[in-house]
């Protein structure tokens, strides 16, 4: 299975080095913060289902930071490395010299994953105060309106129970102007691939209670672009992915929210990670 994971990763690594560069290129390098504070906020960022952290690399590599650097090679899969310390709280502590201007915000239900994103954080050499672990389902994040710079969803919407209401919450939780990007395996076309699209149908019932709700027989891409947050600001591309086959295709790309900053958003950001919200309904960690 870990075997499995770093094929796929190393498959995907160029995209996801790119799809990255473009997301965290638009983030602001430090934003205002409440009013009269001295020093700039990291930008936030949400990742949904953030799992063992196979994305952590990305980021690291973003921002140059020491650590083994898969992604700055062919590799990139964020499997486990030997650290032992703890996922931080995620303190939205003001910008330090030697800091990324980004703090990453993980949502993940699953308990078990989050020794293996300490270990995967430590493995990259991404700062422990910049990454936080909250227990909760993303069809109900426990975060404000328009708290968020940008939201990342790799390998997740397959599994949730309901795509529309993740929609939508993504869409409440991510700024005006801000971005969502997304990796998914998708369905196989009948007409391209049938035989695929069979096994995929006859197989989806086992996949799912043997996977942890994974379907394979979603196309989220339609209901990303139809939603009215994210209609006509979608750059997604279909591909095929060596080395796999039930999960394949996919379709990645980065979904812009649209839109204006709700008034009463202005209050409360800033706070979010600091003031206690990420207890509502879910475990901070
Ligand atoms: C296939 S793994 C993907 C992990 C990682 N994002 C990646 O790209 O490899 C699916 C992850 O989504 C999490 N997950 C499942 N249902 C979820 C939900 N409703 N909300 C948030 N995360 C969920 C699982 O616990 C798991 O960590």
């Amino acid at each position: 299975m870990a075997t499995g994971m770093a094929e796929y990763e190393a498959s995907i690594a160029a995209l996801k080095r790119r799809l990255f560069a473009q997301l965290l290129s638009s983030l602001p390098a430090g934003t205002a913060g409440e009013a009269g504070a001295a020093q700039p906020q990291p930008a936030q960022l949400l990742e949904l289902g953030i799992g063992t952290g196979p994305n952590l690399p990305f980021y690291s590599a973003f921002y140059g930071l020491p650590g083994r650097q898969g992604a700055s090679s062919s590799g990139g899969d964020g499997s486990n490395g030997s650290g032992s310390s703890t996922v931080s709280t995620g303190s939205s502590s003001s910008l330090s010299a030697d800091d990324p201007p980004l703090q990453i915000v993980g949502v993940d239900p699953n308990p078990f994953m989050r020794q293996y994103l300490e270990d995967s954080r430590a493995a990259v050499g991404w700062p422990q105060a910049r990454l936080s672990w909250v227990q909760g389902r993303a069809e109900a994040l426990p975060l404000p309106d328009a708290s968020c710079d940008a939201v990342v969803c790799t390998l997740v919407l397959c599994s949730v129970g309901d795509v529309a209401r993740l929609l939508d919450e993504m869409a409440r939780v991510l700024r005006p102007g801000g971005s969502l990007l997304f990796i998914e395996h998708t369905t196989a076309r009948l007409q391209a691939q049938p035989v695929l699209w069979v096994g995929q149908r006859a197989l989806e019932p086992l996949q799912r209670l043997l996977a942890d709700n994974c379907h394979l027989t979603r196309d989220p891409l339609p209901a990303i672009e139809a939603h009215p947050a994210f209609r006509g600001g979608v750059e997604a591309t279909r591909f095929s992915v060596d080395g796999v086959s039930l999960i394949s295709p996919h379709v990645a790309g980065i979904a812009r929210r649209q839109g204006q900053r709700p008034p009463a958003a202005e209050a409360e950001e800033q706070d979010w990670l600091g003031g206690g919200q990420a207890g509502s309904g879910a475990t901070a960690a």
